[in-house]
């Protein structure tokens, strides 16, 4: 009887944590410890009494082929300064980590379970990616000093806790469009690493349109030795050779990213035209209005102007060999066609062929919005930008529509050197927050800058950061539906941002 009345108080206790919505579990958080900001929000999180102190030296001790991830976690402890010996096989490490697949139905393929005591911290996962985050959450548990390598504190204390977390949706993506203004492989490794803190698993690269090609391929070498060369007035050139693009997808695999390649067609593609002048029509109709022709380069903002020639049999061609080498040079599993803003009485047949040209290299395609009006198979993708298409069929949808995901729009109404085009008003990190998913089909969200405007390193910080940050929790915690929860935890982020070197807005949230 007496242990009866015991585990009916258990479960009321547990229930009373446990059930509870994650907003309160968050609220609950600050309550114990104003220190404790971990975004994205987690899915359950419960504060114990007290801190546990890292000693100087520590013991991480793993199971299994959980090598990796020891390594990693040995990293961030070296990163604060403080020592780790790695032992396989024992639970004697004040750093545990299990890496056990039998939690698979509990926990997915991302989540994990961080628990933190006296006994020092032990992370439970079902495969590398959910050690992986757990890890990112430990992170942001330490002081933000430890970013730039500063922190050197004798006394490091983390807040005791129990956290079982797991994300919303599989694709939680940035896209940034290096094909207007180029970033090349050293601001692509830092804005990797960022994206790893938050949790952020896709990175897709805009690699073509009008103004440059920046991936270079054996098969189509003017693409870049002429495409390279151009930009918007004022961007920057140039282009990821093979060899650093198979380096920045190692890199992001290591951060459990994926890298999707965009190459953008039928429209869009003027630097390939000028780059290989008999893919156009030879009464160069499909440059319409004539906005350059070869062999000029482009470096104006009009979008919807140029196009293959799809007529020309030789362009089929082309797009075959195209995606043919980009499928070979690509890691991951999707490669995406573009599809956007152009108007051709071929369009749709163009779109079903590069469908199945891309899937007979046994990679999945993902499309703009408009590729949803012709008949595709229903393995490719839709990425909703403007809200304007009806699809033929159902398919799953990335989610990116311009009035919360496009960061290229202002921070605040006003702002310089923005768009505005979709919303007037800019793109406010109230905006993101705010959004409601709708689609039954949607796999995540992705939030693109277009680089018409953004020409340097700091301009694109600006753009993306703070509210990058807000994209990554609606892409992995259940419910966002309490933004000045979400402002309050986002300012304890402003030092980590500046000790990451991030040229960040200085929203008023952050203050
Ligand atoms: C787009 O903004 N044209 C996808």
């Amino acid at each position: 009887m007496k242990s009866y009345i015991k585990n009916l108080l258990l479960f009321i206790l547990t229930v009373s944590v446990f059930g509870c919505s994650s907003s309160r579990s968050t609220s609950l958080i600050r309550e114990a410890n104003p220190t404790i900001a971990i975004i994205p929000k987690p899915q359950f999180l419960k504060v114990e009494r007290g801190m546990y102190r890292i000693p100087k030296n520590n013991i991480i001790s793993y199971s299994g082929s959980a090598l990796v991830s020891a390594e990693l976690l040995n990293t961030l402890l070296l990163k604060a300064n403080l020592n780790s010996k790695i032992s396989q096989n024992s639970d004697r490490g004040n750093f545990r980590i299990v890496e056990d697949f039998s939690l698979i139905m509990e926990l997915g393929e991302e989540g994990y379970i961080l628990d933190i005591n006296k006994e020092g911290v032990t992370l439970k996962a079902a495969s590398e990616a959910g050690i992986f985050y757990g890890i990112q959450s430990l992170r942001q548990l330490l002081p933000s000093s430890l970013e730039d390598g500063s922190l050197n504190s004798k006394n490091i204390l983390i807040p005791k806790l129990h956290i079982q977390d797991s994300p919303k949706y599989t694709w939680r993506g940035s896209m940034i469009d290096v094909a207007r203004s180029y970033f090349g492989i050293d601001y692509l490794k830092d804005h990797l690493d960022r994206m790893a803190l938050y949790k952020m698993n896709r990175l897709h690269l805009h690699l073509t349109d009008d103004q440059g090609w920046r991936l270079e391929l054996k098969s189509k070498p003017q693409l870049t030795e002429i495409g390279g060369n151009g930009s918007v007035k004022n961007g920057r050139s140039g282009y990821l050779s093979i060899e650093d693009y198979k380096k920045l997808q190692t890199y992001a695999k290591e951060r459990h990213i994926v890298i999707i390649p965009e190459i953008d067609l039928p429209g869009h593609t003027y630097a390939a035209l000028v780059s290989y002048p008999e893919l156009n029509c030879e009464d160069l109709s499909n440059l319409n209005p004539k906005m350059a022709s070869p062999p000029e380069l482009f470096d104006g903002y009009k979008v919807g102007w140029s196009k293959l020639c799809l007529t020309n049999p030789e362009t089929y061609n082309f797009v075959a060999e195209v995606f043919k080498e980009v499928s070979e040079l690509t890691i991951g599993p999707w490669i995406h066609i573009g599809g956007d803003e152009i108007k051709d009485d071929l369009y749709e047949n163009f779109i079903v062929k590069a469908d199945s040209i891309v899937r007979s290299f046994g990679k999945t395609p993902i499309g703009w919005e408009e590729v949803s009006k012709a008949k595709v198979s229903k393995d490719l993708i839709s990425q909703r930008w403007n809200g304007k298409t009806i699809p033929h069929n159902s398919s799953k949808v990335i989610e990116s529509i311009c009035t919360s995901f496009y960061l290229d729009h202002a921070n605040i109404s006003g702002q310089e050197h923005t768009n505005n085009w979709c919303k007037k008003s800019g793109v406010t990190l109230e905006d993101i927050y705010g959004f409601i998913d709708k689609e039954e089909e949607i796999i995540g969200v992705e939030a693109p800058v277009w680089t018409e405007l953004v020409i340097t390193d700091a301009m694109l910080d600006n753009r993306l950061w703070p509210r990058l940050i807000a994209v990554a929790e609606i892409g992995w915690s259940q419910s966002h539906n309490d933004f000045k929860e979400f402002s309050t935890r986002l300012k304890d982020h402003k030092l980590r941002l500046k000790a990451l070197n991030i040229d960040f807005f200085p929203s008023a949230e952050l203050d």
